[in-house]
């Protein structure tokens, strides 16, 4: 499979990317009351900015990403004492039906096939398990500079729709931050991020 991350990961970690991970734990924290002995799985991980801030909170972590590229910056920040696993590969590669708690940051567009990749979620995840997805609400195509994406975004009533029919009951979905990308020279585009928070029935 290409690794369309490739010529990204290296740079990958830069401040804008690191500010807009805090405002996804911010809000992430303020809705999930994260608990100590959960085992996390992250959809679309990259090089950790997301899962690394979380780990402190949960007792195990599975970061899963399609990107050997992305990964190797990931591993590259470990230790080697951290209670994690590293999936390389799509979210399909993990069979153990052992998940508390799902999170993914601006991964989501990237999945081609939601309605799958939420079936097989229900599989991995335990009864009552939290999956909390922060995405970019419907855009323009914009936001990619117009590079083929499986997702321009998602309408959020739609994607609850397809997280019910997954048997997951959403709790909560709404926009927690907007963010300004200049797509022609002096133009600011806006892109609102919305956090959809679920439970697995
Ligand atoms: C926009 S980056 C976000 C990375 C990380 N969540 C963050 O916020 O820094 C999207 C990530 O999704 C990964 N990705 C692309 N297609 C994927 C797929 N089908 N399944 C899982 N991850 C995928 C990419 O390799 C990339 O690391």
């Amino acid at each position: 499979m290409a690794d369309n991350f490739a010529h990204r990961a290296a740079e990958w970690d830069n401040p804008s990317k690191t500010e807009m991970t805090r405002k996804f734990v911010a809000a992430l924290l303020k809705k999930v009351d994260v608990q100590a002995a959960w085992k996390a799985f992250e959809i679309g991980a990259g090089t950790g900015l997301v899962g690394l801030q979380i780990l402190p909170y949960v007792q195990r972590m599975i970061f899963e990403d399609t990107s050997p590229a992305m990964l190797d910056v990931l591993r590259e920040k470990l230790t080697g004492d951290e209670n994690i696993e590293i999936v390389e590969g799509e979210v399909f590669n993990y069979d153990k039906q052992d998940i508390d708690f799902v999170f993914a940051c601006m991964s989501l567009h990237h999945v081609p096939d939601i309605e799958a990749a939420l079936k097989h979620l229900n599989l991995i995840t335990k009864k009552n398990a939290t999956v909390v997805i922060g995405d970019l609400r419907t855009e323009d195509g914009s936001f990619h500079r117009f590079e083929p994406i499986p997702h321009q975004g998602f309408d959020t009533d739609k994607l609850s729709s397809q997280f019910e029919n997954a048997g997951f009951q959403v709790l909560d979905c709404d926009t927690y931050n907007t963010l300004l990308r200049e797509r022609i020279p002096g133009t600011m585009y806006q892109y609102e991020q919305f956090m959809l928070v679920a439970r697995k029935l």
